[in-house]
């Protein structure tokens, strides 16, 4: 596996395999990888000919100093792991190479960043679309990879590339999962033992949707009454929005009327939460 620092040596690596007519498959992380990321790294080796996989923790991303401060780091652990799946590529530029001196430019996805996580992170879809189309130019992939756990990330992405005419193939992976249903997250990590079995409120939430979904319940405000009786039931637990929506205008809806996003942010402690299902 190559490591790769700087702009202008990942470029020129991914014009030769494009000229050797290989295709691209990238996975963009802030690291502190597991099987989720590593998921999506298995997938990119299906779908391209090379892989890349950065890692990069995105200050812009992060509208509270403090949480990038705590964003867990674990380069070695993450070398390890993508050694491990013959990836081609990890791309590990330091901050300056991303955001050199004078740096003032953005990308803004208007509304599909307003709702959501948007409502409550401000600027941290803009961080996002802009690292993004940044690492876009820089790896020129044929196809990027993403998790659907976040999934406003995607929805966001996706615009984006529609709007900006992106070259590029997004795929967007379902969620992977711990055994007790614990959607897996780096932040997972600063969950104490007490913690993360609180956490497990926001799976049983999203079950017991789908099941009154299921039975024939349409009514956003049936299900979302039940969604916030089972997060609340944890005093521990502080939810931050739980949101019925169209999955790709993130509009909210009254009725089920066809495939529905429940979307759920919670803090558990210190830690900040979120997960989602699509409801059939
Ligand atoms: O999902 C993430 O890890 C980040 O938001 C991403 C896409 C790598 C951009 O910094």
């Amino acid at each position: 596996m190559q490591i790769i620092q700087t702009v202008r040596e990942m470029q020129h690596w991914s014009e030769d395999r494009r000229l050797e007519r290989k295709t691209v498959a990238f996975v963009p992380t802030m690291g502190f990888l597991h099987e989720g990321h590593l998921s999506l790294v298995r997938e990119a080796k299906n779908r391209g000919d090379v892989v890349v996989v950065s890692i990069f923790v995105n200050p812009m991303q992060f509208n509270q100093s403090s949480d990038f401060d705590k964003y867990p780091r674990n380069e070695a652990q993450d070398e390890r792991a993508l050694k491990e799946l013959d990836t081609d590529v990890l791309f590990m530029p330091p901050p300056a190479e991303i955001y050199p001196d004078g740096y003032q430019s953005a990308v803004e996805v208007e509304q599909v960043s307003q709702p959501l996580c948007g409502a409550f992170r401000p600027g941290h879809f803009r961080g996002v679309a802009t690292v993004v189309a940044k690492l876009f130019n820089m790896v020129k992939p044929h196809c990027a990879l993403f998790g659907e756990k976040d999934f406003q990330q995607c929805v966001v992405i996706k615009r984006m590339v529609r709007d900006l005419n992106f070259d590029i193939d997004i795929v967007s992976l379902p969620t992977v999962r711990e055994d007790d249903g614990l959607a897996m997250s780096s932040r997972n990590a600063r969950l104490s033992a007490a913690e993360r079995e609180t956490s497990l409120c926001v799976s049983r939430a999203l079950t017991a949707a789908q099941e009154l979904v299921s039975g024939g319940q349409t009514s956003a405000a049936v299900i979302l009454q039940s969604v916030q009786q089972i997060l609340t039931q944890n005093a521990e637990v502080r939810v931050e929005y739980a949101s019925l929506c169209h999955p790709e205008t993130l509009e909210e809806v009254e009725l089920i009327s066809g495939p529905t996003l429940l979307a759920i942010a919670v803090w558990v402690g210190e830690v900040r939460l979120i997960d989602n299902c699509v409801l059939h």
